[in-house]
């Protein structure tokens, strides 16, 4: 994992000696101190130098920055950071005065927009690897200045966690892979891990995970982590991702394109891992359960098939009328097996589940679909809080009737195909939950992007949300 070493420290950078400095200056300033072509609009950045100093600068307009801007405001400290990377700087410095809002969202920001997947770019000696420290210089001596830094610090070691297990091979983050990442937590205070494998699986009758899993040489796993922060507490929030580590299609095969992302199809896993390694390093006095169900959905002769009818961990009867439908299937067992098990007082489930969230919310924002408004709201202003946006679906009768089946209680494709292909698949979901108050979240468009390959999305809204 690529590490950022991150420090901070008390001075005035008017007596600044040498180095590469990110400043931040708006609209007043800038003209008062006659920066050429740069007048510190809202995100604007911009490279100077004066002697042996390399001044940054980003705009911050002529208002405070506060959550309604802040957006293109760091739109300008991701500028900044790329800029000190094409300069081939290995520390940069970034003053943050005294102002405790400017220095998380930066100190967080910052770090964020130096990860880098670059494990199989072929290395020489001499090659620049990129910024690997970040220097906050703040005004005066603070201790809270210096806890926001080092719990950005865990948030964005825990981000790039996520992205590395989305981003690195499928042949690699196997459901085994996934299940070892969940045993290391076990070493740590207030955890236990426990794994249900493949034969344990069938066995304990969770009949869709198995399912989907059985064809893969890898084979299925069911993780389960409970971290036990709160003992006198009778609450406990469950968190579930989708873990399906490659998505084939299975006999309902992708066309090629579509599987180019489908090493990524585990993100609400790797979302639920990277908060779990959070809530290790931080030791929250929470309970948290978390449930990943782990699969790979292959295509081959030992492949489940469309048509067949499946039975569930708590006994309902799915007809498969689609393979490639298996997101739903996998969670639904998950879902059972922590409400019949574990009784948690909510439950979030993240989910790369459906193209159709493309096409309704583009990159920036997940769907919810939910059977609680008061955690639709509470996830809502979590999600604007961290950028980590989403956008509540309707969930009406329609919907669960059109994943009703003539032979079996449900069917994983709804009667009206792909038609608010992302409310019916929640529509299936939520027959697994009993009366729990519960969100799923789909992250097939957020989770993902052409540019950045995995993005980590879920990490910093989960970590909003329940702490
Ligand atoms: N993993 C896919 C959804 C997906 C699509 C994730 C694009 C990320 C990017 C999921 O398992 C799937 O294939 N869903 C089908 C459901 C359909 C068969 C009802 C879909 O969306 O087409
Ligand atoms: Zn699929
Ligand atoms: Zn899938």
């Amino acid at each position: 994992m690529r590490k950022i070493n991150v420090e901070v420290v008390v001075d005035n950078p008017t007596y600044f000696e040498t180095g590469t400095l990110i400043t931040f200056i708006d609209t007043k300033t800038a003209t008062t101190q006659g920066i050429i072509d740069f007048k510190g609009d809202l995100g604007e950045s911009c490279v100077r130098y004066y002697s042996n100093n390399t001044f940054i600068n980003v705009g911050l307009g002529d208002t405070t920055i506060d959550m309604t801007n802040e957006v293109k405001f760091l739109k300008g400290v991701k500028s900044a950071i790329k800029s000190a990377e094409e300069l081939e700087r290995d520390e940069v410095y970034i003053f943050c005065g005294n102002d405790s809002y400017l220095l998380d969202i930066v100190s967080l920001n910052a770090q964020l927009a130096l990860y880098k997947w670059d494990k199989y770019k072929t290395k020489k000696d001499d090659d620049y690897i990129g910024v690997t420290k970040l220097i906050f210089i703040i005004k005066s001596e603070s201790e809270f200045a210096k806890s926001i830094v080092e719990r950005n610090q865990i948030v964005a070691e825990s981000v790039f966690f996520a992205r590395d297990l989305q981003n690195d091979n499928a042949s690699v983050v196997t459901p085994y892979y996934l299940a070892r990442e969940s045993m290391e937590l076990e070493f740590r205070p207030k955890f236990r891990t426990q794994t249900i494998h493949n034969g344990a699986i069938k066995e304990g009758g969770l009949g869709l995970l198995y399912a989907v899993g059985q064809d893969s040489v890898n084979k299925p796993y069911l993780i389960i982590m409970e971290y036990n922060g709160a003992p006198e507490d009778p609450k406990i929030s469950a968190i579930v991702g989708k873990g399906i580590t490659y998505d084939s299609g299975g006999l309902s095969l992708k066309p090629s394109d579509s599987m180019l992302d489908m090493r990524m199809d585990m993100s609400g896993a790797s979302a639920v891992l990277g908060f779990m390694k959070y809530v290790a390093e931080t030791q929250p006095k929470k309970n948290f359960i978390a449930v990943i169900p782990a699969a790979h959905n292959s295509i081959g002769s030992n492949s489940y098939m469309v048509g067949d009818v499946l039975t569930a961990y708590d006994g309902t009867t799915v007809e498969v009328r689609n393979t490639d439908a298996e997101g739903r299937l996998v969670l639904a067992d998950a879902l059972a097996y922590l409400v019949k098990n574990y009784q948690p007082t909510e439950i979030i489930d993240l989910a790369t589940l459906t193209g159709a969230v493309v096409s309704a919310l583009g990159d920036t924002m997940s769907a919810l679909v939910s059977n609680s408004p008061k955690l639709v709201k509470k996830i809502y202003e979590a999600g604007e809080v961290c950028h980590e946006r989403v956008w509540e679906l309707p969930l009406r009768d329609e919907h669960r009737d059109a994943m009703k089946s003539d032979i079996a209680d449900l069917r994983n494709m709804s009667k009206i195909g792909r038609n608010a292909g992302s409310i019916t698949a929640g529509a299936f979901l939520e027959n697994f939950v009993d009366d729990i108050p519960w969100c799923h979240i789909d992250i097939a468009g957020t989770a993902m992007n052409d540019k950045d390959g995995g993005t980590g999305y879920g990490v910093q809204l989960l970590i909003e949300t329940l702490l």
